[in-house]
């Protein structure tokens, strides 16, 4: 492959577009409620009335509004479809001939869209996740070519520095110095891993960006792989995503027969090979040492740093590791410069950030808004808020290993260090807003429960903190707790945290010590008299 035959691809697809396209989302949520058959069927339709050749239906990745699905989008008006059945779907047709159209519609200038800014999700939703040609129709490819036609890995790791881009899978640290960090190692081989391991309890971003964007992310990551010198990749994905596996594993297979991974890419010194390696589903594999041992074949447990996987990763090679939306960002900023970048976001966390927004709020799905955009704006107006008046009493952040702020809280604006600030914590991107007759006490258990069963066992803080602190906690919650326990409860939380081996053991009593900090009257209500 070299830039004639990139450019002349993209020729080709372009001139087979029609001038309407109807874009059917066929991401996971949408096609758990069949969207892949009224796909189907409104393509039917419109063969039966011999418009085929003037409107074309495209399967397309994640629309945004999930709550909404299946979703479909008018390419020209560019107006969403809300809630399509295979009884329904006929009304799509009336609407494009002008007639009234049952079906509920929503604008693009509605606020749960005007608000966003697409980077991650820029191709989301409007290319065919399932065809590298509509990738490179939309400027696929072009990026690595440049790089390794026109910048040194010096050059591409100073242009991600200078972005001032951080990991999205939750600590926040620098990429560029990590990506500098391994250049530095020297090495006979190198490995590029992405994480796209996802457990915490309502997130689903990464599986999204994979599902609607496979190629962005092994464009990205062939151009880390060139910066720091690796000649191998792998993607790191659990089991219980097979729509993104089978997605991953289409684009993996179109790319190496387009010569874009493999041997002499773009007919430049470089060769880049990307395997898939699945996991079974245990939220410690996505902490970065336990991954690399998964991917060994070994038993998916944490081991001390350092050695950092930069300096000693897989096999003991250096390794640089990423998360998913970390390598989605690499190609825009590649792409428009770093200094575009850096003036998105706020001083310290630039560009924006996905979040996958559930809970009781009206619209939930996908969004992506600048850093420093408020929680007040996401939830009540990229949101829409609590359904029927309801009030929004926490907003939980960062999963298992975040907390919950208060609604008082609710013009902060979102970066790194303010949730941190607050009690909590980006994490990779779950924000789950409750109403006022949430118990916050239920939900510290919640999330205790979760880590104490996803403890990995290996130290003790950890193996056995987590299930007594859950123990108070359920003691509490059956008004059988006295104030002794609750400063037994706060010890241990302090004690899990400082002691324990890796991430989740320090980072599981947050929901807990969050939700003290903000409502522990909430608790003291719960205590029993001692005796
Ligand atoms: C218990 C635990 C689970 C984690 N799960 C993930 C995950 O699913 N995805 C992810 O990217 N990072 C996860 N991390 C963070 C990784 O260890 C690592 O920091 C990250 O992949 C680095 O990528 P980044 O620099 O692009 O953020 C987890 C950390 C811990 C402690
Ligand atoms: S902190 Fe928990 S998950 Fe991490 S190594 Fe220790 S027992 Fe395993
Ligand atoms: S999965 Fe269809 S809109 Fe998100």
């Amino acid at each position: 492959m070299d830039l004639a035959e990139l450019l002349e691809i993209s020729e080709k697809e372009r001139r087979k577009k029609k001038p309407l396209e109807i874009h059917c989302c066929v991401a996971a949520s949408c096609v758990s409620s069949n969207s892949q058959s009224i796909k189907d069927k409104l393509t039917e339709i419109l063969r039966n009335q011999n418009l085929a050749d003037k409107v074309d239906v495209i399967g397309v990745g994640c629309l945004g509004l999930c709550s909404k699905g299946p979703l479909l989008r008018n390419s020209q008006s560019g107006e969403f479809y809300c809630n399509v059945s295979l009884d329904n779907v006929e009304e799509i047709l009336k609407d494009l001939k002008g007639e009234k159209c049952r079906i509920e519609k929503i604008s693009p200038d509605d606020p749960f869209y005007k608000k966003q800014m697409h980077i991650v999700l820029e191709n989301s939703g409007k290319i065919d996740p399932e065809s590298i040609e509509s990738y490179i129709a939309n400027g696929g490819y072009i990026t690595l070519y440049q790089v390794l036609h026109e910048m040194t890995p010096q050059e591409v790791i100073e242009e991600i520095t200078k972005s001032g881009l951080r990991g999205r899978g939750g600590a926040g640290y620098p990429t560029g110095l990590k990506w500098s960090l391994v250049a530095k190692s020297v090495a006979e081989k190198k490995f590029v891993v992405c994480n796209a391991d996802e457990g915490d309890p309502g997130a689903f971003m990464d599986r999204s960006v994979l599902e609607s964007d496979p190629h962005k992310i092994i464009e990205g990551m062939t151009i880390a792989a060139y910066a720091v010198g690796a000649q191998q990749g792998y993607i790191y994905i659990r089991g219980e995503y097979p729509l993104a596996i089978s997605r991953l594993q289409t684009a993996i297979r179109q790319a190496k027969k387009y010569g874009l991974l493999g041997s002499q890419i773009f007919e430049a010194n470089f060769d880049f090979k990307i395997d898939l390696r699945i996991g079974a589903g245990a939220f410690v594999c996505g902490e970065e040492t336990a991954l690399m041992q998964s991917i060994e074949g070994k038993r998916g447990t944490p081991y001390p740093r350092p050695p950092y996987p930069a300096e000693y990763g897989l096999w003991g090679y250096p390794t640089l590791i990423n998360n998913v939306e970390t390598f989605a960002n690499v190609v825009p900023i590649i792409r428009n410069g770093s200094e575009w970048f850096s003036k998105i976001g706020t001083e310290n966390s630039k560009g924006t950030k996905v979040f996958a927004l559930a809970g009781k709020i009206a619209r939930t799905g996908l969004i992506e808004v600048p850093m420093g955009t408020t929680l007040r704006e996401i939830v009540e107006e990229i949101g829409g808020g609590v359904p029927n008046k309801g009030k929004i009493k926490a907003i939980q952040t960062g999963g298992p290993s975040g907390g919950c702020i208060p609604a008082s809280k609710l013009d902060t604006p979102v970066d790194y260090e303010s949730l941190i600030e607050l009690g909590s914590m980006m994490g990779s991107g779950g924000m789950i807003v409750m109403d006022e007759n949430t118990n916050m006490v239920e939900v510290a258990k919640f999330f205790m429960e979760f880590s104490k069963d996803e403890s990995c066992g290996k130290c003790i803080p950890c193996r056995a903190g987590t299930y007594e602190i859950h123990n108070i906690l359920s003691k509490i919650l059956n008004g059988e707790a006295t104030q002794y326990d609750f400063e037994k409860l706060k010890l241990l939380c302090k004690m899990v945290k400082e002691t324990s081996l890796c991430g989740l053991g320090q980072s599981a009593p947050n929901p807990v010590l969050s939700t003290i900090m903000n409502f522990e009257d909430e608790y003291l209500s719960l205590l029993k008299e001692d005796i």
